[in-house]
Parts: structure tokens; sequence; C-alpha cells
């Protein structure tokens, strides 16, 4: 969910509606908010996108200091009670909430057994009825209170009509971040929502409280110490969360790869000593010798970069490495080892999954690195350092230029240990000028986007899809098949090209393409077997193969192309046309490309 609130002298909807459009990409089930106006609040809701919300929005709704919420629904179905505000019973005090309550059923009867009734199936409703039931005059003492009995998450907003110019915002376990304007505060899930207005801004930790009014904010702990905060400033600019002259932002971000993976290696790469050098590690040379074991924790996009980190680890530094998915590693009891080196991978530096699984190694003694996106996310402050990926800010729910930035960072941190134990100094500058090829070689795939569009429009009657790659490849493929299923909801599963004989080559008839990735790599030969399988059973077959690859031509049904390349890069090439496919299959069957159902861009709950 993404939350907003505004104290100052704008007119708060404005600002509101303008900073829940650019939350939209944290959920967009149901949205609302809250405005108060003489000692009135005036509250709108409305199940869909912002823009139902606007509709519903009278046209004079005069204010200056009000809540927004945008909704990624987890306790009760979506409608428009069960979208946020969630006002009292007197309608005097209008709380926004991110996050799960989980005592929310005992809180609730307790409340309901003093005569409370509620409005909505939420767990949120009980944080307003709580603060309701402590109020006596003091807004932040109430919120305090309540929020003292509280045992799970939130990033919460409040504000009452007895006062007025005034929000108080609280954290634990979902981010809050307090922005500092003229004459204006704001307070919001993340950076995007206010960095229209301005780009100082504070970031609250778990347990702190802020009261925030047009003059300024104080921020305490729930115990009311007073806790003095540094002030940050954003570096993001606000072109990079505006479309431009693209049609939608996954658009956008598949076209802006090239930079955005420069970025990524800027000042990175040391061509003189052909290794890479990333600050932020926080490790000595002797710790970095010592490592033995390398493991990379992460969901979602995330973790199928991971994936290919830990082939490239272990393929060039030879380190043993495995990839985990976070949701599974935290309830393990992982154990943690000697001299075992962890990432966490995540664009956000959000997701709970993520961070829950980081706090349960560090807690267990572990050193974890994190590989982020989002400058002063949660998982960066908390993490024992790490490396930020660069890529500006990625919007469109399916990640695409997040997940080869961080593969990038992989590469340089590979290279970079691989250097400092087998690798030559030959080995090491041929990735080096690799890696330094990879843009323009992208900037190539993505000129021909044309072909990957008819492509789409040849294949778009599928129900089912096949992604299939083999070695560095494989997570690749998980990747193609992950992207299918996000945008265009056509069923897709990603395979190792060697695995499908042992169950998936059931599925293959001649309405379920498989999409075969083929680069010249010493396995290449048993992926153009595995081709042969399918064609021999009526399987349409697309392939991405590399320029001059006749054979392929002759099996496949339609080949796409890619520039011929040192095959440890392919992942890069190989991955951008899949990308391409997904978003055009994802418009040609008229699908919301930037906002797919059910999905949220961060997702700050387990
Ligand atoms: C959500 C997003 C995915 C993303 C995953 C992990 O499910 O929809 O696109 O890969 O979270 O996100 P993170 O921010 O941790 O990389």
């Amino acid at each position: 969910c993404g939350i907003i609130g505004y104290c100052g002298p704008k007119p708060a909807v404005d600002v509101i509606l303008e900073g829940l459009k650019r939350l939209e990409y944290r959920g967009y089930d149901s949205a609302g908010l809250c405005v108060g106006h003489q000692g009135r609040l005036q509250l709108v809701k409305k199940t869909g996108k912002i823009a139902d919300l606007r509709r519903e929005v009278p046209e004079v709704l005069p204010g200056q200091w009000g809540i927004g919420h945008t909704r990624w629904a987890t306790h009760g179905e979506v409608n428009d009670l069960n979208a946020h505000p969630h006002l009292d019973a007197a309608s005097r005090i209008a709380v926004v909430h991110n996050g799960i309550i989980e005592n929310h059923s005992a809180l609730k009867e307790k409340l309901i057994g003093q005569g409370v009734s509620f409005r909505s199936e939420t767990d949120s409703e009980v944080i307003v009825h709580l603060i309701a039931s402590y109020y006596d005059g003091d807004l932040e003492r109430a919120v305090k209170q309540a929020l003292s009995l509280l045992r799970g998450t939130y990033g919460v907003l409040v504000m009452h009509t007895d006062q007025p110019d005034l929000i108080v915002g609280a954290r634990n376990g979902s981010p809050l971040v307090l922005g500092i304007g003229e004459d204006e505060v704001f307070l919001a899930s993340d950076v995007t929502a206010i960095m229209g207005h301005t780009k100082q801004v504070v970031y609250l930790e778990d347990g702190e409280v802020a009261v925030i009014t047009p003059e300024g904010y104080r921020t305490t702990d729930l115990r009311d110490n007073v806790i003095t905060k540094q002030i940050d400033v954003v570096s993001w600019e606000l072109e990079e969360i505006e479309k431009g002259s693209f049609a939608h932002f996954m658009q956008k971000e598949i076209f802006e790869q090239p930079e955005s993976i420069l970025r990524a290696m800027q000042g990175r790469i040391e061509f003189e000593n052909a290794t890479a050098h990333l600050g932020g590690l926080n490790l000595d040379r002797q710790e970095l010798l010592n490592i033995e074991r390398v493991k990379i924790v992460a969901s979602g996009t995330s973790y199928h970069a991971g994936m290919v980190g830990a082939y490239l680890l272990e393929q060039l530094a030879r380190i043993p490495c495995t990839a985990e998915l976070s949701s599974e590693l935290r309830y393990r009891n992982p154990i943690v080892e000697r001299n075992t080196l962890y990432f966490v991978v995540s664009q956000s530096g959000e997701t709970a999954d993520t961070l829950y699984a980081m706090r349960e190694l560090q807690r267990k003694g572990a050193k974890v690195l994190g590989i982020c996106n989002v400058v002063g996310a949660t998982i960066p402050r908390e993490s024992d350092g790490g490396v930020y990926t660069h890529s500006g800010p990625e919007i469109a729910v399916a990640s695409t230029k997040a997940f080869t930035s961080q593969l990038t960072v992989l590469y340089l941190f590979s290279l970079f240990m691989a250097r400092m134990r087998h690798m030559s100094f030959e080995e090491g500058l041929a990735l080096v000028q690799a890696m330094d090829g990879v843009p323009a070689l992208l900037q190539q795939v993505l000129s021909r986007a044309d072909s990957i569009q008819e492509l789409a429009e040849k294949y778009s009657y599928a129900r089912s899809f096949l992604f299939l790659g083999r070695g560095i490849n494989y997570p690749v493929a998980l990747e193609g098949a992950l992207k299918l299923k996000e945008v265009s909801y056509i069923h897709a599963e990603g395979y190792s090209a060697a695995e499908i004989k042992h169950g998936p080559i059931a599925l293959v008839n001649e309405e379920t393409p498989s999409l075969f990735l083929v680069p010249n790599d010493p396995l290449r030969d048993k992926v153009l077997s595995n081709m042969k399988e399918i064609k021999a059973r009526k399987g349409p077959v697309i392939a991405i193969a590399v320029e001059g690859d006749r054979e392929v031509a002759g099996i496949a049904d339609d080949v796409f192309f890619v520039p011929n390349a040192s095959p440890i890069v392919y992942p890069f090439l190989l991955m951008v046309p899949m990308q391409l496919l997904s978003y055009y299959m994802a418009l040609i069957l008229g699908h919301n490309v930037d906002q797919p159902r059910n999905l949220a861009k961060s997702v700050t709950v387990e």
C-alpha cells in the first residue's frame, strides 16, 4: 500500500491525489483520502485506481491538511468500505495504514465489547477505534497508547478534527519518510510521492513517531523520548519518475537499460587492473579473502538475478554460492556458517520477506550486504553494507531495468572476487571488455523491437508458454516466464531445457509455444536437441539465438537474433527480447502493462 499526508498552504486534495498517483505502483485495488476543513473531515474512497478516486472527488474540496491511501488488499475484499482512510464512530479521527495488524481479532472483539461498531472488514480499522478510545485532547498521546497495543506492522497516518494542520505518523515494519518543504511538511511511504515538492527528507525508523504541522516536525519514540533525525537529500530527478515520451513506464524502463547498466558500472570498472571496485562492502582485504561461501537471498525478479549471481560467483570466482528465496529462508531457521557472506537483493529495499530474512540472518550473527536500488530504503539502512544499483526509479510493477542492474553489480562483484583469487589478468580484462560492451549491444537489440512486436502478435493466441534455458541462462528463462505471467496473464513455465523431458514436455502441443534461449556457449548443442524434441511433438518453437546461427533457424519456427558476444554476458542480451515480448503481448491483449492485476511493486507485508 502507499500512504501520504500533507500539512501546508496548498490545497491538500491536490497534493494527496498527485502523491497517490505516484504511489499507485505500490497497490491499486482501491484508494481514498480525507481532508480536514472547518472542524470537519471530508472523506472520499473508491474501489479501483486513483483515476476512479479522482472522479469521486467533488470539484471543490477545501482544506489544507489531509491523508491518502492506495491499497493492496490483505484483509478484507476489495470494496469501497474496505478502502482507507478509516474513521472513528464520531467521524473526528481518520487513519490510513500500511501493514498487517496480527492481533486485530482480539482487539476488535474487545472494542466491540465496549460498544464500538465496525464498518469494514480490514485489520486497519481497529487502529482508529483504539485511538478514539484513548483520545482526551492529545492526539499524539492517544496514537502512542494505541500503537503500543498493536502486534504486527504499520506505517500509519492519523488526523483529528480538533487538531487542524497536524498529522501524526508512525512506523513499525512499513516504510515512512518525512518531507520538509517551505511552510509545508509531508509524510509518505516513499519519496516518489513527494519529490515534486521537496527533496529534503527524513527517513523514519521502526518505533518512531513523527508529528507534522506546516511549521515543522518533531520525532520521538513511543515512550516520548525525543529523537534527532538527520535530513537527507533525494538524488532522483522528477523527470525520472515521469513517462516522458514513452507510452508506458515498462516500455521506458526496458529502453533505458543501456543507460541504467552503464550507471551501475560507472566508476566501478578498473581497466588497468582488469577488476572492479565496489565501495560500500565494508569488508577489509583479509575478510574478503576469508570468504568461503556466498549466499544470495531475494524475492521475485531479484531472486532470479541472485540465481545468475550464484552461477557467476561459482564459475568466475570459484566460490560456492547459492541463491534462496527470502520467504523460505526466514522460516527455515537458517544455519549461519563461518566465513559466509550474505547478500540480500532488492530493488525497493523494502520487501518484507527479504527484510525479515535479513534481520533473521543478522540476529544469528551473519554479515549481510544489500544490493538495492532505492537509496535510503530500509534494507540499505539496516544491512551491514552494500552496493546501490543506481538504476534510477523503477515505476512499472514488472521489474526490468532493475534486474539488469542487479546482474551488473553481481558481475562486478564476481569479477572483483575472482581477481583476488585465481582469475588471470587476461581473463579479467576479457570480462571487463565484455561488460563494457553490453550497453551498445543492448542498443542493437532494442533497435529491433519491432520484430519482437511481430512475434508477440503471432503468438498472442497462446494460453500457455514454456521458457527454456540452460546454465547461466536457466534463471534468465525463469525471469522470462515470470515477466510474461505478470503482465500478459498467460500461463508460463520457466524450466531448464534439459528438464522438460522429466515432466513439462507433457504440456507440449500445437498451441503451446516453447521459447528457447540459445546462446553460443558449450551447452548450445544440448539445447538444440531439446528444441528438436519439442518440434517432434508439434510444439511451436521460438528461439532467441546468436546472429549467424543457421542451424537454429533451421529448427525453430521463429528466431530473434541477438548480436554475437562473449558467452558470459548473454543473460543481458537474452533477457531484453523477453521483456519486450511480455510488454507487447500485454498491449495486444489489452492489459494494463504498468499495473498488472493483483500485483504490487513493493510488497511490504509478508
Ligand atoms: C514484488 C514485485 C516484483 C519484485 C518482488 C521483489 O513482488 O512485484 O517485481 O521482483 O516484489 O521486490 P524487490 O523490491 O525486493 O526487488
